[in-house]
């Protein structure tokens, strides 16, 4: 009987009669991560979540998100914590009108299953809304994650507010093939900028020109920097969007035209490090060059959320942005896929199908 009828109709009816039966998984953090995060870093526990008060809803997540600033993050939390993270998640009972069941939600859950919260509220410091999807069939709702996410909007809002990048103008994005770099590629060729990137493999790197109509990409692992860029970007470059920071930098802002604009997005060369790396000093290009170096977050725009979101969804819809993804299956395997992308499995955005 509960098989046919289905866990949502189930839920609703637990729900309604005020019985709390949902039984939530979640990760939790024991031990600070020391290179490579581990499973033995985690524990997954169980927790009964209670009865839906008003305003609130239950959601169970189908795909959950693996990103690097999840490395870089846990060491501000004191220890066991819940693991941090967002997730597309469906609705599956409600007491908000505006949050029916059978919608689905992005939302800073964290890693687990089942979530009970009031997305009329405002989210906790540092954490993003909770949104519900627009309707973005024939894609999956995992691009919630995606281009239709976070990632999403940390490509728009970097590019234009903090690159101000212009038609005609050369950008180079390092960390081009992944979730941020490969969209942020795509909104600077639909603006009309000469966009060379710079990517872990060959294959990658074919997939950015062949695919997203990158005008350069070269293999950072064994391309020579300074004549990729003699090649790639023959009236330099005006744009650094960087997501990795380390010598490949300083050697592409050496690189850079007058009055250049670079966007500090990330540095995920250093993440999985304990000692910082030392690089070749950044002033003299910084000041010769007069650049305009500015780091951000992407929670800046948390006040223009939907903006970004309708801005890609459109580019989507004139079919401007394309994308790609690794799917990872399996609750069980968060910290393989965690792992993995930071190792560069991913082409695109790294998401986990729960189930
Ligand atoms: N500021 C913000 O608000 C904000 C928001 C989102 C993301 N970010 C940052 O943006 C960057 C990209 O994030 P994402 O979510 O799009 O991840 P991603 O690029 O989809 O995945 C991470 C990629 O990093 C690359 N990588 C790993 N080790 C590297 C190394 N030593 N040197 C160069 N590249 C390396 C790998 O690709 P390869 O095969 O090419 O090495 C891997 O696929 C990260 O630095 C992240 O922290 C910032």
């Amino acid at each position: 009987m509960a098989k046919a009828l289905g866990f949502t109709y189930i839920a609703n009816r637990f729900y309604s009669a005020g019985v709390p039966k949902v039984r939530a998984q979640k990760y939790v953090l024991n031990k600070y991560f020391q290179g490579e995060p581990k499973k033995s870093d985690f524990q997954i526990i169980e927790e009964e979540l209670s009865v839906l008060k008003d305003g609130e809803i239950l959601t169970e997540a189908e795909f959950l998100s693996v990103d690097p600033y999840m490395r870089a993050y846990m060491i501000g939390y004191k220890l066991p914590t819940d693991m941090i993270g967002g997730q597309v998640a469906k609705i599956i009972a409600s007491r908000n009108k505006k949050f029916p069941e059978g919608k689905y939600v992005a939302g800073s859950f964290g890693w687990r299953t089942h979530t009970i919260c009031n997305p009329s509220l405002p989210p906790k410091i540092g954490f993003l809304p909770t949104t519900l999807l627009p309707d973005i069939s024939p894609h999956p709702v995992s691009l919630g994650l995606g281009i239709l996410g976070m990632p999403g909007n940390t490509a728009h809002f970097g590019l234009k507010e903090i690159c101000q990048a212009k038609p005609g103008e050369t950008i180079v994005i390092t960390g081009a093939a992944g979730a941020v770099g490969s969209h942020v590629g795509q909104i600077a060729k639909a603006i009309g900028c000469r966009v060379v990137g710079f990517a872990g493999s060959d294959e990658k790197c074919e997939y950015l020109e062949k695919d997203l109509g990158f005008d350069r990409a070269f293999n950072y692992k064994t391309a020579n920097i300074k004549l990729a860029l003699k090649d790639g970007a023959p009236k330099r470059v005006d744009c650094y969007f960087d997501n990795v920071g380390g010598e490949i930098s300083t050697t592409i802002m050496n690189f850079m035209n007058y009055y250049g604009r670079v966007a500090v997005c990330g540095s995920i060369s250093s993440y999985n490090d304990d000692k910082l790396p030392k690089v070749t000093i950044l002033q003299p290009a910084i000041v010769f060059k007069e650049l305009k170096v500015e780091g951000f977050l992407v929670n800046r725009w948390i006040d223009r959320w939907d903006e970004g979101i309708n801005a890609n969804l459109k580019l989507l819809r004139e079919g401007k942005l394309k994308y790609n993804e690794k799917i990872y299956h399996g609750f069980d395997n968060m910290v393989d896929a965690l792992v993995g992308m930071l190792r560069g499995e991913n082409t695109g955005k790294a998401v986990v199908k729960v189930k």
